[in-house]
C-alpha cells in the first residue's frame, strides 16, 4: 500500500464484514462491486438480464474515471480497455461549421497519461472487459437473470425481493439499476417522473465496408482513427472511426418533442436522418447514406431534475449511476460519473467499518452531490454553446467552440477526496 493509502492490486485490504447486494451489471454496478471487493466487503451481483451482450455503441471515460481503472489489476484492465478506444493523437478533433463544412478548429487531444487515460469506444467491448475482471479474475458472484421486483429496509438490514419471491438481506443495497430504476421510487417513496429533454439522438455504429468504397468517405477510414463534429443550429453530428479506422460511428443530437422512451434499441429512420440534415455540408448525407438502416438506434434524451436525495430513509439502499443522476450525452460524463460513484461508496463503507453503514451511505451522499450535479449542468451548457453558436466570434476566436475540458472534472481522483472527507463529513452529518 501506498502512503496515500491507495492500493494498487485488488485483495489487499482487510474483510470489514460489510455484506453488499449491487443490483445491475451495467459499469455503475460493475464499478460498485469491483472497489467494494477491493476495499474488503463481500460483494455480490443481481442483473436482470440473461445473458451479457454487446450492447449500445460509443460511450467515454475521461481520465477521472481512466485514473480509477488503471488501479484495477495493476494497469492491466486499462490497457486491456486500450486496444478498443478511439487513438486521436495525430488526428485530433475537426469541428466543422455545419453548412460550408469549413473547419473552424482542429481540438489537439492531449498526449495519453497512463495513469489517468481517456477511453472512448463501443460500450459492449469495454463493458466485456471490465465484466470479465469483476466475474472471472476476481470472482464477485453475478445472479444474471434475476429482475427485482422491490427493496425492503430496516433499521439494521436492507434486501431485494426477487421476481421469484426470494428475499435475500444486506447491510447496503447499492441500486445501479440505470435510468428507469425501479429502487429510485423506494428511496424516495414516489415516482419520479421523467421529463423530456426537448432532444433526441440518432446513434449508429457499423463496419467500414461502404465507406472505403466510396472514395469520398474512405479518408475516413484509410489512416487510422478521426474525429469530426458538423456543429448548426440546435443540431450537431459527431462522427468518429475507431480501431484503427475499422468501424464507424455517428450520433446526431436534434431537436424532440415526441413521446419519451428510454430505450435503447428504439429503431431510427434513415429518410429521416438524412431530411434533418439536407442543408448541411453535403459529407454529412454521405457518411449518413452508408449506415444500414438496422444499425440506427433513435434516442429521446430523457431529463430529470437532480433527485433530492439518494440514499433510503434507514440509509441502507442508495442510488448510484443513471438512477441517481442521468446525464446528456454532451457532457461525456455520465458512465465516469457512475465509476466515481462507486469508488466513493466502497471506500466510505470501509472508513465507518460495519456498524456505521448507514453513516456511510450518507457521507457518500454528501460528498458526491454537488459534484454530481455540476458535471450534469455541463451536459446543458457545452450542447448549448454549440447550438447557439456565433459565427463572428468564433472566426475571431475559434477556442470558444472546442469541446471543454474541465479541469476540475478530469483531475479529480474520487478515492482520494473520500478518504480525505471521510471524517470531517461523518462529523456534520453526526452533529446535525
Ligand atoms: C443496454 C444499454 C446500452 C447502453 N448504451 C450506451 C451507449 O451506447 N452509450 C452511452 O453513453 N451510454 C449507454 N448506456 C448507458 C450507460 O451505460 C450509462 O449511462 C452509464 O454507463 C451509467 O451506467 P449505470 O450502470 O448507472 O446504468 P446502466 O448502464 O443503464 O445499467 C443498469 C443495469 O441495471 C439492470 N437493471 C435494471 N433494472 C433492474 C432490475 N429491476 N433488476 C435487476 N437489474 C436491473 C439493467 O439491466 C442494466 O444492466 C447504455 C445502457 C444500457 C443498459
Ligand atoms: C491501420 O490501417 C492501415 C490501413 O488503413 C494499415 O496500413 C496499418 O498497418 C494499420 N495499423 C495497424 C496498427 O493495424
Amino acid at each position: 500500500m501506498a502512503a496515500n493509502g491507495i492500493v494498487n492490486g485488488s485483495t489487499e485490504r482487510p474483510k470489514t464484514g460489510i455484506k453488499v447486494i449491487v443490483v445491475g451489471a451495467g459499469f455503475g454496478g460493475l464499478g460498485a462491486a469491483i472497489e467494494c471487493h477491493r476495499n474488503g466487503h463481500d460483494v455480490e451481483i443481481y442483473e436482470a438480464f440473461p445473458e451479457l451482450k454487446a450492447l449500445g455503441d460509443i460511450i467515454t471515460f475521461g481520465p477521472n474515471a481512466g485514473r480509477i481503472f488503471h488501479r484495477w489489476n495493476n494497469g492491466e484492465v486499462a490497457r486491456e480497455m486500450r486496444k478498443y478506444s478511439i487513438d486521436l493523437r495525430a488526428y485530433g478533433f475537426n469541428i466543422h461549421k455545419y453548412d460550408t463544412g469549413e473547419i473552424v478548429l482542429n481540438q489537439k487531444t492531449p498526449e495519453l497519461d497512463e495513469t489517468a487515460p481517456n477511453f472512448n469506444g463501443h460500450r459492449g467491448e469495454l463493458h466485456g472487459v471490465v465484466y470479465d475482471y469483476a466475474t472471472k479474475q476476481l470472482g464477485i458472484p453475478i445472479h444474471l437473470g434475476n429482475k427485482i421486483r422491490t427493496y425492503f429496509e430496516d433499521e439494521d438490514k436492507s434486501g431485494i425481493l426477487l421476481e421469484t419471491g426470494e428475499r435475500i438481506a444486506a447491510d447496503v443495497v447499492i441500486a445501479a439499476d440505470g435510468v428507469r430504476s425501479k429502487a429510485r421510487q423506494s428511496v424516495l417513496g414516489y415516482e419520479d417522473r421523467p421529463k423530456s429533454s426537448g432532444y433526441a439522438v440518432w446513434r449508429s455504429w457499423f463496419s467500414n465496408k461502404d465507406m472505403i468504397s466510396d472514395p469520398e468517405t474512405a479518408q475516413f477510414c484509410n489512416n487510422g482513427d478521426t474525429f469530426n463534429g458538423w456543429i448548426g443550429p440546435d443540431m450537431h453530428f459527431l462522427f468518429s472511426t475507431i480501431k484503427n479506422g475499422t468501424d464507424c460511428c455517428w450520433v446526431l443530437t436534434h431537436p424532440d418533442e415526441h413521446d419519451i422512451d428510454e430505450s435503447w434499441s428504439f429503431p431510427g429512420k434513415l429518410s429521416e436522418v438524412l431530411e434533418s440534415v439536407k442543408d448541411w455540408d453535403p459529407m454529412c448525407s454521405r457518411i449518413i447514406s452508408k449506415t444500414p438502416e438496422d444499425r440506427l438506434v433513435d434516442w429521446k434524451l430523457v431529463y430529470r431534475d437532480p433527485l433530492p436525495t439518494w440514499v433510503s430513509p434507514s440509509g441502507r439502499i442508495l442510488l448510484l449511476g443513471d438512477s441517481a443522476h442521468p446525464f446528456l450525452p454532451t457532457s461525456a460524463q455520465g458512465a465516469a460519473q457512475a465509476i466515481e460513484d462507486g469508488v466513493t461508496i466502497a471506500t466510505c463503507l470501509r472508513r465507518g467499518g460495519k456498524d456505521n453503514v448507514p453513516l456511510s451511505v450518507r457521507v457518500h451522499e454528501k460528498i458526491r452531490y454537488e459534484r454530481v450535479k455540476a458535471a450534469q449542468k455541463t451536459g446543458e451548457s457545452t450542447r448549448d454553446m454549440w447550438h447557439k453558436t456565433d459565427w463572428s466570434k468564433v472566426k475571431e476566436n475559434p477556442e470558444i467552440i472546442q469541446f471543454p475540458r474541465l479541469t476540475w472534472i478530469f483531475e479529480h481522483d474520487a478515492e482520494k477526496h473520500a478518504e480525505e472527507l471521510y471524517d470531517s463529513t461523518a462529523k456534520e452529518i453526526t452533529v446535525q
